[in-house]
Order: C-alpha cells, then sequence, then structure tokens
C-alpha cells in the first residue's frame, strides 16, 4: 500500500508540476498576443486620420478608450505624449481621474507611485506594478503624431494566469486526495484478496510441517485460477504423502512382523539347547540335528526375508539394473533345465521364440525363479505341471508367461497378490509359506525393465503370469554399460 501510495503521488505530483507550468506559459503567451495586438490597433486608430496637435491626439485616443472600458474588457489601453498627458480607459492607474474617497494617504501616495511608473514610456513588453490590478503585462509601441512622439500602449493584469494556476493546484489537492484515497483502498482490497488464500495455505503448511498430515487447502470460489491450481496440486500431493507414509508404516509393521517370526523360533531352539533332553543336560544326536536343521531353515528364510526387502528398497533406485542385451529363450531353457533339479514337478518349455531383449539377466531370472516357486507350491508331485512360454507381441513386445495346472488365483484376488506380504488364506495356512514378497519383486523387477505383469486363467486350469516387456526395455544400449554388465554377469 505504501508503495501504491508513493506511486501515485509522484505520478500526481509530476502531471501537476506539469499542467501547471503549462497553463501559465500558454496563457501568459496568450496575453502576450492580446497586448501586442491592441497596442497596435489603438496606435492605428489614433493615426487614421491626421490631427493638429497633441491634445487633440489624445482626445481622440482618450474617446477610443472609452469605448472599450477596463471594466468590460479587461484590458487597458494608454496613449502617452511626453509633455502633453496621458489618455487612458483606467485615469485612475495612471494616478488621475477620481480619487477614492475611502482610501488614506499612504495606499494613496503608493498609487501615485505606481501610476508614475505607468506614466515612463517602455517600449515592447514590459511587466509593471499597478494599483489594484497587482502585477501589468504591457506592451508599447512609438510612433509619430501632430509633429511629436507619441507611445501607444496596452495591458493585461497577470492576476487571470494566477487565478488559473490557482484553479489548476485546488483541482489536483482535490484529485489527488480523492485518487489516493481510491488507490489506497483498491490497493487493500486486492492484497487482502490476493494473499488471503496465500495465507491459508500457509497456515495449512505450518500445520503439515508440525506433523499433521491431514489438513487440506479450501479455497472460497474465485480466488483465482492459478491459486485453485496451486491448491489443487499441494492437496494432490498431500493426499499421495500420507497416502505413502501410510504404506510405509504398514510395510515396516509388516516387516517386523515377518522377521519376529523366525527370531521367535531361534530363541526357542536356543532354550532347547540349553536345557537338554538328557539327564546330564545334553542333547541327543538325534535331538541336536532336529535343532540344527531348525535354525538352519530360519535363518534361512530370515536371509531371504532380509535380501528381498533389500531388493524392493532398491527398485526405484537407478542403478537397481544392470541390462545387456540378451537371448530370453536361452535365459528361460536354462532357468527351467536348472528348477527341474530343485523340485519334482512337470517342468514344461512351451513355444519359445527366440528373441533378444535389452534386460538385466539376474533381475530377470529371479522373477522368473518366483513365478516358478510359486508355481511348484501350488501343484502335486510328482507331475503338476509349470510351464514357460515366450513369444513376440507385435513389433516391441515380448511376451512371457508361467503358467500351471494348481488351483489358480480368484479373480478378486488377482491385483492383490502383487501387494507386498499380501497372501491368500491357504498359503497362510501352510507351514512352509513364505512372507508374501515373491509377486511384490516380480511387479518391482517387470515395471524397471518398463514392462507390466498380470494373472490370468491358464489353460491347464490353474494360473497364469504374464510379463509384456517392451524388446529394448525403453533403454538403447549405451557401450560402457553393457560391457560392465557382461562383465557383472560373468563373475
Ligand atoms: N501360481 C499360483 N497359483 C495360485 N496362487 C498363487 C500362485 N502364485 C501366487 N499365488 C498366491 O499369491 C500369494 C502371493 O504370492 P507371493 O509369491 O507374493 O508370496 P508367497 O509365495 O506367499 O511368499 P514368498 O514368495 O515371499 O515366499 C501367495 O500367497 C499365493 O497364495
Ligand atoms: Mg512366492
Amino acid at each position: 500500500m505504501a508503495g501504491v501510495a508513493v506511486v501515485v503521488l509522484v505520478v500526481l505530483a509530476a502531471t501537476f508540476a506539469f499542467v501547471y507550468r503549462s497553463t501559465g506559459s500558454q496563457l501568459r503567451a496568450q496575453i502576450d498576443r492580446s497586448v501586442r495586438n491592441s497596442a497596435l490597433q489603438l496606435k492605428d486608430a489614433i493615426q487614421q486620420r491626421r490631427v493638429p496637435t497633441a491634445t487633440a491626439a489624445l482626445t481622440r485616443a482618450a474617446r477610443y478608450a472609452g469605448t472599450q472600458p477596463f471594466r468590460d474588457s479587461n484590458m487597458l489601453l494608454f496613449v502617452l505624449i511626453p509633455g502633453s498627458g496621458t489618455a487612458s480607459n483606467h485615469p485612475e492607474l495612471f494616478g488621475y481621474g477620481r480619487p477614492d474617497s475611502r482610501e488614506n494617504g499612504v495606499s494613496q501616495r503608493l498609487e501615485n507611485g505606481y501610476g508614475l511608473r505607468l506614466t515612463q514610456p517602455q517600449v515592447g513588453y514590459s511587466t509593471k506594478a499597478a494599483a489594484d490590478s497587482g502585477a501589468v503585462r504591457l506592451f508599447e509601441v512609438r510612433f509619430r503624431i501632430a509633429g511629436t512622439t507619441a507611445y501607444a500602449g496596452a495591458g493585461e493584469p497577470l492576476e487571470t494566469v494566477e487565478h488559473a494556476q490557482e484553479v489548476v493546484r485546488h483541482s489536483f489537492e482535490l484529485a489527488g486526495a480523492v485518487g489516493l484515497a481510491l488507490a489506497l483502498l483498491a490497493a487493500y482490497l486486492l492484497g487482502t484478496r490476493i494473499t488471503g488464500p496465500i495465507r491459508r495455505s500457509a497456515e495449512v503448511a505450518a500445520r503439515i510441517d508440525a506433523g499433521d498430515l491431514s489438513p487440506r487447502i479450501h479455497l472460497p470460489s474465485g480466488s483465482g485460477n492459478e491459486l485453485q491450481v496451486m491448491a489443487e496440486a499441494l492437496n494432490h500431493m498431500l493426499d499421495r504423502l500420507a497416502g505413502a507414509f501410510a504404506a510405509q508404516r504398514e510395510f515396516v509393521a509388516d516387516a517386523s512382523h515377518e522377521l519376529r517370526t523366525p527370531l521367535t523360533v531361534l530363541r526357542g531352539q536356543l532354550d532347547v539347547l540349553d536345557g537338554g533332553d538328557r539327564d546330564d543336560g545334553s542333547l541327543s544326536p538325534e535331538e541336536l540335528e532336529r535343532v540344527q536343521r531348525l535354525m538352519q531353515g530360519e535363518i534361512a528364510r530370515l536371509s531371504r526375508l532380509v535380501d528381498d526387502l533389500l531388493l524392493l528398497a532398491q527398485s526405484d533406485r537407478d542403478d537397481f539394473l544392470r541390462p545387456v542385451e540378451l537371448r530370453l529363450d536361452a535365459l528361460v531353457t536354462e532357468l527351467w533345465d536348472g528348477l527341474s533339479l530343485t523340485a519334482e514337478r512337470n517342468f514344461e518349455l512351451g513355444h519359445l521364440e527366440p528373441v533378444v531383449v535389452w534386460a538385466d539377466p539376474d533381475r530377470l531370472a529371479q522373477a522368473l525363479r518366483n513365478l516358478a516357486r510359486n508355481a511348484v507350491a501350488q501343484t502335486q508331485a510328482p507331475d503338476g505341471l509349470v510351464r514357460v512360454d515366450v513369444s513376440r507381441r507385435g513389433a516391441d513386445v515380448v511376451r512371457v508367461t508361467v503358467s500351471d495346472d494348481g488351483p489358480g488365483i480368484d479373480p478378486d484376488l488377482r491385483e492383490r497378490v502383487f501387494e507386498r506380504f499380501y497372501r491368500t488364506d491357504r498359503a497362510r495356512a501352510r507351514a512352509d509359506g513364505g512372507a508374501g514378497l515373491g509377486l511384490a519383486i516380480v511387479r518391482a523387477i517387470t515395471e524397471a525393465h518398463h514392462g507390466s505383469v498380470r494373472v490370468t486363467d491358464a489353460p491347464a486350469g490353474g494360473a497364469a503370469f504374464v510379463l509384456d516387456l517392451p524388446l529394448s526395455s525403453g533403454r538403447r544400449p549405451e557401450p560402457g554399460m553393457a560391457a560392465t554388465a557382461t562383465a557383472t554377469r560373468s563373475v
């Protein structure tokens, strides 16, 4: 508001100075023109006809001037003939004519002084003080008449200029006061309108800073498009933040819970070791072996859980993948051959299209291994089906399908199974069930490759997991990168 006040005052002052000065100079130029014209007209009128004497010239001048009385025209006309006298349409100014009975001696003398100065001829323009009228602008011209030198002059009081300038000043004072008040009012209203929503947003930000993620910015309608957009963006961000924090809390709680179970088992087994089952407090070799086996199993479970958690935590990072150019059909064949040694199932290689992809072989193998392990867990030995297919979908996409002849997945749960720590009730009931991270890892790896994964019904009756991967995974190989990745893999 102070800024607006300063701007308004500066603009008004500059405009005032300009108008004030130009009004004065224009009026003065106009007065100069009209006094000059009047003086010349007066001279012409007297010179029109010959006159015998200076006195006759003065009489003629007085008659001419009498036709334009000063009272009506505000134009002083006079003729001076040194040695003979003065004729004027305002004789009082020249110190003669009727004296004002009300004036005292001092002012009378002062007026006489002014009159004396007026009767001194001065050719051209001059400004002189005159009684009653203040300063008078004069123009005098010399001419000859009846054998003598005469001066014709005209004058106009300058008080009209002062008066006009006074009017200008008053107008500006009034306009300035009103303009300033209106500008300040407008600045205040505009300021509160703009800062209101910002203040409200700042209050919300302060509450969020204090740890409360629930408040949202609600702006009154008409707060301006940009502010509405900003508020919506902030609210959206807060929703996402709140969601992310909640998911993180849930994740930490689930992870802690999953870690606690094997730790409890381990502690229990340590107690068994402490107690012993024989009279002398030691363990029988069979019991020792059982405890050892149990503890190793739990430690393996713990390590896998920690590895899985670590992998999920890294999946957002740029260096999560070390992609190389690889033959996907070869990778799948190698993997299925290896898996067939670990479980007694019918590991079937279906249609394998030879295709080269730009992908991380270790991560991809891990995703396919997770799918195969799930299929093994859901099918019966010895000939439960665990099948893999590789086929091209259009020019840019390759599809890997891992299917089985197990119970399949309920359509309602087909999205949920990809959530972290999600297990179906049947899996929860099983003692050897995992933590529920396998499919979350599959999804994380697929998405890191810019692909997608979903589950449908398999032709054999079980579940079919469908991975669609872009052939180049959205990234072009960089010369140095491929070499490093290949080297890492060979290690
Ligand atoms: N091929 C399948 N057929 C039927 N159900 C499946 C299949 N694969 C996964 N599921 C169901 O989806 C759930 C989630 O699978 P996920 O691999 O994420 O976890 P998990 O196998 O239980 O544990 P983890 O893989 O961490 O050891 C499983 O609990 C299982 O019930
Ligand atoms: Mg699994």
